[in-house]
């Protein structure tokens, strides 16, 4: 799905480059390794999130009336986590898909390198952050693009200009961004392979009103935080203008896309079920109540505000009205 941009000048790469080979070129990062080994995302963190999801299909299932196959479609599935938690006890109806470079084991999941057509839900956690952008910073000369090597090359193509224009306007001299023009083109073209239920992206956010203005291009190697570096040895990600992709999707399917909401992982999953409960008392069964305090550190982690709480969950739903669960809590964008 991703696709190669062209090379300026010079040896050194832009970061749009650079992140592509580093990622997905023959030796990258997500041909070698999965995220399990690397970092903590909500499906790693805890079998409660798939449970929260599995709760959302429903949702979705029933709001479309029980379609045959009702697909569950994973994008970036990395080791098929989500999935494998999520298909224990659901109806031989539903489909599940994991969408994935390296295909993983688990026999239950169809395993696919590309999207197919579906009906159903549509579910995408920490995809986008790794859909590969530009960065660029505003200097005096105007805006430049910014290189693997933290030099500075050409002014951004007129469609990176654009984008900035509307999405992340840089005000004042030193500001950076990245460009997240690949990832809205990822994002729609994701949406538009669903012919009807509900597409949800979750992702390290930030809307038009409160961009970040000093870029947030990052790399994670064994569970840390690392110095982004290109040569394929850690992840390299960057959060997502989740608003852009919305916006994205309802303009190149403008029959289709009926509601987006914008919300928080922590007010998304509590509307799912899942809520930070007291543990109760210890009543004599030491196992249950080992269980009961490790879902409650799973719970405060999900829901954290400023962990992974904080996350955005964008819900676009296709041919259909926003899925009931989420529809009350959210931020209806359309
Ligand atoms: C940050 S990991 C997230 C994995 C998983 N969703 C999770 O939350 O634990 C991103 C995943 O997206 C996959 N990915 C990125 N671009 C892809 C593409 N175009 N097609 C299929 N998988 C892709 C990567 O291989 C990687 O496993």
């Amino acid at each position: 799905m991703q696709t190669n941009p062209p090379p300026v000048g010079g040896s050194a790469r832009t970061w749009r480059q650079a992140m592509s080979e580093a990622l997905y070129g023959a030796q990258g990062f997500y041909r070698r390794t999965g995220a399990a080994a690397h970092f903590r995302t909500s499906p790693l963190a805890s079998p409660l999130f798939a449970g929260a999801v599995r709760a959302l299909a429903t949702d979705v299932d029933t709001a479309l009336h029980h379609p045959d196959p009702f697909d569950v479609v994973d994008v970036g599935a990395g080791g098929g986590e989500l999935l494998e938690v999520l298909a224990a006890g659901v109806s031989a109806r539903w489909r599940l898909t994991a969408v994935e470079l390296r295909p993983g084991e688990h026999a239950r999941l169809d395993w696919r390198p590309d999207l197919p057509a579906c009906t159903g839900l549509l579910f995408a956690n920490e995809w986008l952050d790794t859909v590969p952008c530009e960065v660029v910073q505003r200097t005096a000369d105007g805006v430049r693009l910014v290189l693997e090597d933290g030099s500075l090359g050409p002014a951004p193509g007129t469609p990176e200009m654009r984008w900035l224009a509307r999405w992340w306007p840089l005000r004042r001299i030193g500001d950076l961004a990245e460009v997240g023009r690949p990832r809205d083109e990822a994002w729609a073209a994701a949406v538009g392979r669903l012919r009807r239920g509900v597409a949800v992206a979750v992702d390290y956010d930030h809307v038009r009103t409160a961009r970040p203005s000093r870029g947030t291009l990052s790399g994670y190697r064994r569970g840390r935080q690392v110095t982004p570096v290109a040569d394929g040895s850690c992840d390299l990600t960057a959060h997502v203008a989740l608003d852009a992709c919305a916006a994205a999707a309802e303009a190149a399917h403008p029959d289709s896309v009926r509601a987006s909401l914008l919300t928080t992982q922590r007010r998304a999953l509590r509307a799912l079920g899942l809520d930070a409960t007291p543990v109760p008392a210890y009543a004599g069964d030491p196992m249950a109540h080992l269980r009961a305090l490790a879902d409650a550190g799973q719970v405060a982690e999900l829901l954290d505000p400023a962990g992974l709480g904080g996350f955005g969950w964008l819900a676009q739903s296709v041919g259909a009205g926003p899925p009931p669960l989420l529809a009350e809590v959210t931020t209806l964008l359309r």
